[in-house]
C-alpha cells in the first residue's frame, strides 16, 4: 500500500514529519505493508498534513491529520481508503484542485520531489529534450510566442529578456553569460518560489538549462533567500541527482550542450530580491542596489550578460517548450498569457497555492476558493504584490488578474501573492508598516527612499497623533510623490503604494477620534 505525506516546509510546521512516523509505526505493528512516499504539497494548505492513499479510485485525501489521529485512521480502514471524518475524498476531483490549470504545479504534491524516474514520468525533461532539438534562436522564439512574462512581479517579456541576452557576443561561442535564477521570495504573503523548488526541484533546473541553452551560458545561480532552509536541502541533492543523470553536467542528454547549477543562500536582506542588488551579493558584496541601465541583460553577474528570471518564470519555461509557445499563449487574456500560482494568505478561511490562468477575478480567488475570512468577520482588504503592493478594499475585488488591469486600478499583481484582513485591520497601523518596512529594508543608496522612509514614518505617527491633520496630510502626499519619482529602485519607488492606497480608501482610519471609537 502507498500512502503520501508531504515533506513541504508549510506541511512539516504542522506535524507532517509525525505523521508520516506514526503512519509507518501504525502499519508495522499491524504487520502491513505500507510505502510512505514524501511529496511537495498540493496547496491546500488548511489541510496539511494531507495524507493520501492510492486506492483503485485514485489518490484519496484525508486531512487535517494530526500524529494522534493516525491510530485511530488506520483502524478506520484509512489504508483502504475508509470512511472518517477527515476523509476529503479523492484529491483530483477536489473543486480546489478540479479548478486549476497547473503546469508549474504539475508534479508538485504529485511526486518524490528527489525521484528522477517520478519526474521522468510525470512529464519532466520533456521541454528540455525538444529545446535541444531546436535552434537556440527558435528556443528564444517560442518563449517570446508563448507571451511568457516575468513572474517575479515586473512582467517584463521573458522572451525579450532572452533575446537581448543572446545577442550580446553572439559571434564568441567561448562568451562567458550567466542564467541566475532569484529565489529570493521576500513578498509578504509569497510561497510559490519554495513550494516548486521543495515540490519539483528537477523542473526549475530543467528551465534553467533551456535559459541555458537558449542564450548562450553554460553557468547557472540560483540565488535562494537564507530562511528556505529546506528549499536548500532539496535543491542541493536535485543538483547532484541531475548531474549523476546527464541533466547538467558537459554534455546533457547527449546534446553536446554543457550547463552547471551552482546554489547560492543569501543573508535575510529583502533587497537582495532586487536583482542588481542580488547579483552584488552573488559576487561576495553587501546587496546594494546597481542604477540601471546598464540592464543585466547586457552587464550582469561578473559585468557579463545575464538572464535574471524568478523561479516561477523559469518553472514555466519546460511547459513551454514542451507543448510549444502558441499552446501556452492560448491561456491567459489580454497580454497576460499563461498560469499564475496565485498564492492566498493572511486572514483567510482556505489559504494555500492555486495556479491557474490569468483572468480569473480576486473576488473568485479571494471569496471563492479561499473561502472569504478565517475569522468569518467581514473582509475589509486585500494586498496584493507583496509589502509594497496597494490595499483594495472588499468592494473592488471584481477586477481580473490581469498585469494591466491591475496597473489600472493602481494595484500591482507582483508575485502573485494575496493577503487578507477582516474589518479589525487599521489600515494607518498598515501604512506605517509600509514605511517602517522600506526604512528597515532599505539599501541606502538613496535619499529619497533611505531618508524618506524614516521621515514617512513619523509624517504617518504625527499625522494619526492628532497633530496638524492637513499639514501633515499634505508633506505625506509630497513625501509619497518624491519617493515614487525620485528612488532608484522599485523599494523606495512602490512604498508609496500602500500608503496612498490606505490613505484613499480608508480614511477615517488616520483619524484618531474614529479610530478610538472602531
Ligand atoms: P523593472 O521593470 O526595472 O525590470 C524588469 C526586468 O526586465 C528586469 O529584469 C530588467 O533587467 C529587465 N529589462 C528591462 N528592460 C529590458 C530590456 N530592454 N531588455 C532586457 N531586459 C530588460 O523591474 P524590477 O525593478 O526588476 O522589479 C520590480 C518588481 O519587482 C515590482 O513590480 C515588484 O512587483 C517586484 N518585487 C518582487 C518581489 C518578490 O519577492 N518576488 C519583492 C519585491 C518586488
Ligand atoms: Fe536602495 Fe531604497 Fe534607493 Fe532602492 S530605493 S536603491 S533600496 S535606497
Amino acid at each position: 500500500i502507498r500512502v503520501y505525506v508531504p515533506r513541504d516546509s508549510a506541511a512539516t510546521s504542522v506535524g507532517a514529519d509525525e505523521v508520516a512516523r506514526a503512519l509507518r509505526l501504525g502499519a508495522s505493528y499491524r504487520d502491513i505493508d505500507v510505502e510512505v512516499v514524501r511529496t511537495g504539497t498540493r496547496g491546500m494548505l488548511w489541510l496539511e498534513p494531507l495524507v493520501e492513499v492510492e486506492t483503485p479510485h485514485g489518490r484519496v485525501g484525508y486531512g487535517p491529520v494530526s500524529p494522534r489521529d493516525v491510530e485511530e485512521l488506520i483502524d478506520a480502514g484509512l489504508l483502504e481508503g475508509g470512511e472518517h471524518p477527515l476523509r476529503q475524498g479523492p484529491v483530483a476531483e477536489l473543486p480546489w484542485m478540479r479548478e486549476q490549470q497547473r503546469l508549474c504545479l504539475a508534479r508538485v504534491g504529485v511526486t518524490d520531489p528527489l525521484s528522477p524516474d517520478d519526474y521522468v514520468r510525470h512529464g519532466g525533461l520533456a521541454g528540455l529534450r525538444r529545446a535541444l532539438e531546436l535552434t537556440p534562436q527558435q528556443v528564444v522564439a517560442e518563449v517570446t510566442e508563448s507571451g511568457l512574462r516575468g513572474r517575479g512581479g515586473a512582467g517584463f517579456p521573458a522572451g525579450i529578456k532572452w533575446k537581448t541576452v543572446a545577442e550580446q557576443d553572439a559571434d564568441d561561442p567561448e562568451a562567458l553569460k550567466f542564467v541566475c535564477c532569484n529565489a529570493d521570495e521576500g513578498d509578504s504573503g509569497t510561497f510559490a518560489d519554495r513550494m516548486v523548488m521543495e515540490g519539483d526541484p528537477f523542473s526549475l533546473l530543467e528551465g534553467m538549462a533551456i535559459a541555458g541553452y537558449a542564450v548562450g551560458a553554460r553557468e547557472g545561480y540560483v540565488y535562494l533567500r537564507s530562511e528556505y532552509p529546506d528549499a536548500a536541502a532539496v535543491l542541493r541533492e536535485a543538483i547532484d541527482i541531475a548531474w549523476a543523470q546527464g541533466w547538467l553536467g558537459q554534455n546533457i542528454l547527449g546534446s553536446g550542450f554543457g550547463f552547471d547549477i551552482r546554489l547560492r543562500v543569501g543573508a535575510g536582506a529583502y533587497i537582495c530580491g532586487e536583482e542588481t542588488s542580488m547579483l552584488e551579493s552573488l559576487e561576495g558584496k553587501r546587496g546594494m542596489v546597481r542604477a540601471k541601465p546598464p540592464i543585466p541583460a547586457v552587464t550582469g553577474l561578473f559585468g557579463r550578460p545575464t538572464v535574471v528570471n524568478n523561479v516561477l518564470t523559469l518553472v514555466s519555461v519546460p511547459a513551454v517548450l514542451a507543448d510549444g509557445g502558441a499552446a501556452y499563449a492560448e491561456l491567459g487574456v489580454e497580454r497576460s498569457r499563461g498560469t499564475q500560482v496565485f498564492q492566498l494568505a493572511g486572514n483567510i478561511a482556505r489559504g494555500g497555492a492555486f495556479e491557474t490562468a490569468f483572468g480569473i477575478s480576486l473576488e473568485t480567488l479571494v471569496n471563492g476558493f479561499g473561502g472569504g475570512t478565517r475569522s468569518g468577520r467581514p473582509l475589509r482588504a486585500v494586498q496584493v504584490g507583496g509589502p509594497l503592493g496597494a490595499y483594495i478594499p472588499a468592494g473592488q475585488l471584481d477586477i481580473p488578474t490581469d498585469y494591466e488591469a491591475f496597473d489600472a486600478a493602481g494595484a500591482m499583481l507582483g508575485h502573485g501573492g494575496i493577503v487578507v484582513f477582516d474589518d479589525t485591520v487599521d489600515m494607518a497601523a498598515m501604512a506605517r508598516f509600509a514605511m517602517e518596512f522600506c526604512a528597515e529594508e532599505s539599501c541606502g543608496k538613496c535619499t529619497p527612499c533611505r531618508v524618506g522612509a524614516v521621515r514617512g514614518v513619523e509624517v504617518i505617527d504625527r499625522l494619526t497623533g492628532g497633530e496638524d491633520p492637513d499639514g501633515n496630510l499634505s508633506l505625506l502626499g509630497d513625501l509619497c510623490d518624491l519617493m515614487t519619482e525620485g528612488s532608484l529602485c522599485a523599494m523606495g519607488g512602490l512604498t508609496p503604494n500602500p500608503v496612498k492606497s490606505a490613505l484613499l480608501h480608508f480614511p477615517d482610519d488616520f483619524v484618531p477620534r474614529s479610530r478610538g471609537e472602531s
